[in-house]
């Protein structure tokens, strides 16, 4: 053992990794120490790689979670909006293929009175970043300053907006490091990474939909409800209000993939219309929000046909400097992937799909890269609809035709047409975890 006394630290980092290593429990001490002493460069990179991988193979329990979410957040600022006179909820998405959920959902629950918070990300690799599809907006911007975000709260009610540097910086640190050494794929550490952010963001509730199947982190339900389930009891043990939803992402969520394609839709459900599956998760995810806000009663899916929540939208999109009648923009050319046999849709693989529209040009592969605003796929036909051969079943969008030849080897196997129609979905939501009831649906039981 190392001595402390040294470098006036009260622990040494070493030994810290060899407790983790030889499956100990860490002290609230420790772990307070060990992110400080990250955040502060006291410990290296190598060390806490180390750490993580120590934590990636033995894990920590509830309490140690909970000790690393809260020293996250504690290693920079908090915001804090419990002075806006009105309840505030926010929604985090696992990330998925088509998921534009937040573009609507957010003005939805903001024309109820609540103030929606939302920190955003841009995309990474096959999912896209909500940052990048409001984007595609002209004129719209995502860094605005705390005060102008707490301004648009208190009158408007809904902000998304890049997080700031400054913002459970340790967890930016530490998930660059792990995406470097192997280390994403711990539940403890995803979970406290993601409450980290949503807790120092401010929100009074969190609702959480964690996604399952290829398009998604989670790959099966066990792994997504153990997620669910470790980030609900990340946020009872902060003292937020906490509940998520299971959803399935074995398939891109409604029938666009891309940035301003998705935008486009998302304006349809705000408009009452769009697609089955992205309505129904909308308003399930806005009655989890309104609820945990204190309004049990509001109807969600009313605001969606009379007009309130496009309201909403119009005046969120003006508060941050965008157009909502501008043109959104669209890409230079098209192709169509065509039915080669009459039949049903009866699987379209959603990591396919996002793979797909990535390299179409709608997301990007390294940080600094741009995404292209009108790239991405129609789905013209979803699973479970009949096709004629001849028919276009997706519409393929790239600012470069060269894109094509690669995106369309990323979609073969990926979809099927077949005689007999698919066994149709009951619904997109598969379970719910949090509250006062821990439901899933009796198929998944
Ligand atoms: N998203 C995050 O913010 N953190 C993780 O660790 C994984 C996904």
């Amino acid at each position: 053992m190392s001595d402390p006394d040294q470098h006036a630290e009260p622990f040494d980092a070493v030994d810290i990794i060899a407790a983790k290593r030889d499956r100990h429990r860490l002290t609230d001490a420790q772990i307070d120490w060990v992110i400080d002493a990250y955040t502060r460069g006291v410990v290296a990179e190598e060390q806490m790689a180390a750490l993580a991988m120590a934590v990636y193979l033995n894990g920590l329990d509830r309490a140690e979670t909970s000790r690393w979410t809260t020293a996250m957040v504690n290693s920079g600022t908090t915001l804090d909006f419990t002075d806006l006179g009105k309840p505030t909820a926010d929604k985090h998405s696992t990330g998925g293929v088509g998921d534009k959920i937040t573009l609507a959902l957010t003005p939805l629950v903001a024309s109820f009175g609540v103030a929606v918070p939302q920190l955003s990300g841009r995309g990474l690799g096959h999912t896209g970043g909500t940052l990048d599809k409001l984007e595609s907006i002209p004129r719209w911007r995502a860094q605005i300053s705390t005060d102008r975000m707490r301004e648009i709260l208190r009158d408007t009610g809904g902000v998304v907006c890049a997080a700031g540097e400054d913002l459970a910086p340790a967890d930016r640190r530490l998930y660059a490091l792990r995406d470097v050494t192997g280390t994403v794929e711990s539940v403890p550490l995803i979970a406290s990474s993601i409450m980290s952010k949503k807790i120092a963001e401010g929100t009074g509730a969190l609702v959480l939909d964690v996604k399952v199947g290829s398009g998604a982190f989670m790959k099966d339900l066990e792994s997504a409800r153990l997620l669910a389930t470790t980030m609900v009891e990340i946020g009872a043990d902060a003292g937020l209000a906490t509940s998520a939803l299971l959803t399935d992402m074995s398939r891109p969520l409604g029938r666009t993939v891309g940035n301003a394609l998705e935008v486009r839709e998302a304006v349809e459900v705000l408009a009452g219309g769009g697609p089955e599956d992205v309505v129904e998760l909308t308003v399930a995810l806005a009655r989890e929000m309104l609820d945990a806000a204190g309004l049990p009663d509001a109807d969600p899916a009313a605001a969606l046909t009379d007009g309130r929540a496009l309201d909403s939208w119009r005046a969120m999109i003006h508060a941050q400097g965008g157009d909502p009648d501008a043109d959104l923009p669209t890409a230079a050319h098209t192709h169509q992937v065509l039915a080669d046999r009459d039949g049903w849709l009866t699987h379209t693989d959603a990591l396919a799909f996002g793979v797909a529209s990535w390299r179409l040009g709608a997301g990007r592969a390294r940080k600094e890269d741009a995404v292209s605003a009108g790239a991405g796929i129609e789905l013209h036909t979803v699973v479970g609809e009949r096709v004629r051969a001849g028919q276009p079943l997706f519409i393929l969008h790239a600012d470069e035709e060269v894109r094509f030849d690669r995106a369309l080897a990323s979609l073969d196997g990926a979809w099927t047409v077949a005689d007999e129609a698919p066994e149709s979905r009951e619904s997109v939501i598969l379970g719910r975890i949090g509250g006062n009831s821990n439901t899933l649906r009796p198929a998944d039981c």
